[in-house]
């Protein structure tokens, strides 16, 4: 009896023991203060942005009607009609926009003429707010001014908005009103009565929140460009993505088909509306009304330095194998000068052609493009022998302007080998990477820049998310977590990585195509995923140099030893060091990170903390619950030259040291 007593006895001590030991594991770190390393650029953190999901139609681009112009290639697509309506498309005034509608009066004072739109899935309205209607039209006949009643309508059909407008020239003119709607609605319709007796042009249907981002009209959605403003962004990429290659050249993203009056933007096929036919969207067409000087004005209004990637002669290589598909090199002159004239209307004075266009569109100052990308996602010999004559023609006329090169479509492998060496001596001044991989490929590449060539090209991450197959790739705490975990890769090696991208930006939940996607919205309201929210906390604390943190026992890097991922920088105009530590384990971790070089006495203070974590690597934010994950305080104590701080399990961590 008193032999099993000892045992037990034994037994407990021995696990209070192991215990204690295992409370006591301190993973002990050294920050050396006295180096201030590489400078990070101010481009290191940004967006990328496409035409996907309906992220611009539908999406950031306020407009709420869809086929605004009728020129779809079934012109009343998203339109019902009743009544006397009949399609024309002859109107010299949009030449490139020529189709438009007659509606006459229905013959009968209990009939009645007009026409419907859908919307974007919808049309959200709400309640109080107030709508921008306009309608380009002009009388066809009848001797008294003509007149519509537009209406707002909800998804049970009741009247939610209604207003008069009168039509009262015989040539075109643009006539417009401001409604309020009564109440909130989110698959609500547009419905325009023809009332009067003869018949009236229309064409160009508009309606806009007046409440736009910075009040503009041809605006944008407002909650979701301040969401991008929120960011911090330091560039700006756009149009994409597959569509600057377009399925076939004609439908490549053309630059020049999206300036000048949006009334004549002619309208493109969307290649997402057929790339995946388990999610097919035939209704997706691109109105260009979100097009290069918009987003030249987005840039400069969230603080990102624009950059274009424009189409480099060849249409998307995973469409088209033959080179009939693709532009001859030879022939490639009109593409290179499509490059150069976009550079001059972002910069040119206003006595030039493209810099003239800029001013009349509101923006004499230039917009001091620094940057551009040619060519997507391509590859192979094709690629390279259209990239070269780009360069000699960009550098002979804007040697200041930055060039990025591809490096195909994946992260590693026989098109990215070929590529990189290519870029190089091309002199490509960036190289854009894309991995679109799962998390324990970016849990186990967080090392992947730290033995990178570093006399080469600097590294632009152009477009990268973590994919859980597992759960559908939804944006779950798992892909943002592998994904902190992965910059602090990104961040470590500042020197040699200059940007860096998510990918994609938007989804709107009825029209998705591709997902996971940082901000999710429907017609009303929008979710920051945590991806977001780890894009933004980078964003926000991304310092102005590099420093060296290490594991004090070994001096390595903190690559997912242990389950801990860690970088440091310190931030000149805040005058402190930031230490981001993700722990991907489910135990806390007891950090110590010692000041190095910093004597015992010297005064620290605890800047602010932030964390991101869940116990759950499946959560996600939701339209419904849009705040499961978001980033929430956190602590750290300085004690003489030591900074302590617990990681919580599955947790990102930003700490600060102010000096
Ligand atoms: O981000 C979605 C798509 O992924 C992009 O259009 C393309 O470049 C990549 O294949």
């Amino acid at each position: 009896m008193k032999n099993v007593f000892c045992k037990i006895l034994f037994l407990i001590l021995l696990y209070i023991s192991h215990q204690s030991v295992t409370a006591q594991q301190v993973y002990e770190f050294e920050l050396d203060t006295k180096k201030i390393g590489s400078p990070i650029q101010s481009t290191m953190y940004g967006l990328f942005f496409e035409d996907i999901n309906f992220g611009a139609d539908g999406g950031l681009y306020a407009e709420l009607v869809k086929n605004r112009s009728f020129d779809f290639p079934q012109s009343l697509m998203g339109w019902n009609t009743f009544g006397k309506v009949e399609v024309r498309k002859d109107n010299l005034l949009f030449d490139q926009n020529p189709t438009y509608l007659l509606l006459s009066g229905s013959g009968h004072p209990h009939k009645w003429t007009g026409i419907e739109n859908e919307g974007f899935r919808g049309i959200g309205f709400k309640k109080d707010a107030t709508y921008r209607f306009s309608v380009w039209a002009k009388k066809v006949s009848g001797e008294e001014d003509q007149k519509i009643r537009v209406e707002f309508i909800d998804s049970k059909s009741n009247n939610i908005g209604s207003q008069e407008l009168a039509i009262n020239s015989y040539d075109w003119g643009k006539y417009e009103m401001i409604m309020p709607a009564k109440v909130t609605e989110a698959k609500g319709r547009l419905r325009i009565f023809f009332t009067t007796k003869g018949t009236i042009a229309v064409d160009h249907v508009s309606l806009f929140p007046t409440d736009t981002y910075k009040g503009r009209e041809n605006g944008l959605r407002k909650d979701l460009a301040e969401a991008l403003a929120d960011i911090h962004p330091g560039v700006f990429r756009f149009p994409g993505g597959c569509i600057v290659e377009g399925t076939d050249l004609d439908t490549r993203y053309d630059w020049k088909k999206t300036v000048g009056p949006v009334e004549n933007r002619p309208v493109n096929e969307n290649r997402w509306h057929y790339t995946f036919t388990h999610r097919f969207f035939p209704d997706y067409y691109q109105s260009y009304g979100l097009g290069f000087y918009e987003f030249f004005l987005l840039s400069e209004d969230i603080g990102a330095e624009p950059l274009p990637v424009l189409n480099c002669g060849l249409a998307c290589q995973y469409q088209n194998n033959g080179e009939h598909c693709h532009i001859p090199v030879g022939d490639l002159d009109s593409y290179i000068q499509d490059a150069l004239d976009l550079i001059e209307f972002a910069n040119g004075a206003v006595t030039s052609t493209w810099g003239k266009l800029r001013a009349e569109m509101g923006h004499p100052e230039p917009f001091n493009l620094k940057y551009i990308g040619i060519g997507n996602e391509q590859w192979g010999r094709e690629y390279v022998e259209r990239l070269e004559p780009f360069v000699k023609a960009i550098r002979a006329k804007y040697p200041q302007v930055k060039i990025i090169g591809s490096s195909g479509p994946s992260s590693d492998g026989k098109e990215f080998d070929y590529l990189w060496p290519e870029m190089k001596r091309l002199k490509a001044d960036l190289v854009d990477e894309h991995y679109y991989k799962d998390p324990d490929w970016f849990l186990s590449n967080a090392g992947r820049y730290d033995n990178y060539d570093r006399k080469g090209p600097a590294v632009f991450a152009g477009e990268y998310a973590s994919h859980d197959h597992s759960t559908g790739k939804q944006n779950n705490f798992l892909s943002a977590l592998s994904e902190a975990a992965f910059m602090t890769g990104l961040e470590r090696n500042a020197d040699i990585v200059h940007m860096c991208t998510y990918a994609p930006l938007f989804a709107h939940v009825d029209g998705w195509q591709w997902n996971p996607d940082m901000i999710w919205f429907d017609n009303l309201y929008m979710v920051k995923t945590p991806n977001y929210y780890i894009q933004q906390l980078y964003a926000q604390n991304k310092g102005t140099n590099v420093m060296k943190l290490v594991r004090s026992i070994d001096k390595n890097a903190i690559t997912g030893q242990d389950g801990l991922y860690s970088s440091a920088v310190y931030d000149k105009e805040r005058n402190c060091f930031i230490i981001k530590i993700v722990n991907i384990s489910k135990e806390a971790k007891d950090i110590k990170i010692k000041l190095a070089g910093f004597n015992k006495k010297t005064n620290f203070t605890v800047g602010d903390c932030v964390m991101v974590q869940h116990d759950d690597m499946r959560a996600i934010n939701t339209l419904d619950l849009p705040s499961v994950i978001v980033p929430q305080k956190t602590e750290a104590y300085i004690d003489s030259n030591t900074l302590s701080a617990k990681a919580q399990p599955q947790s990102f961590n930003i700490y600060k040291i102010v000096l």
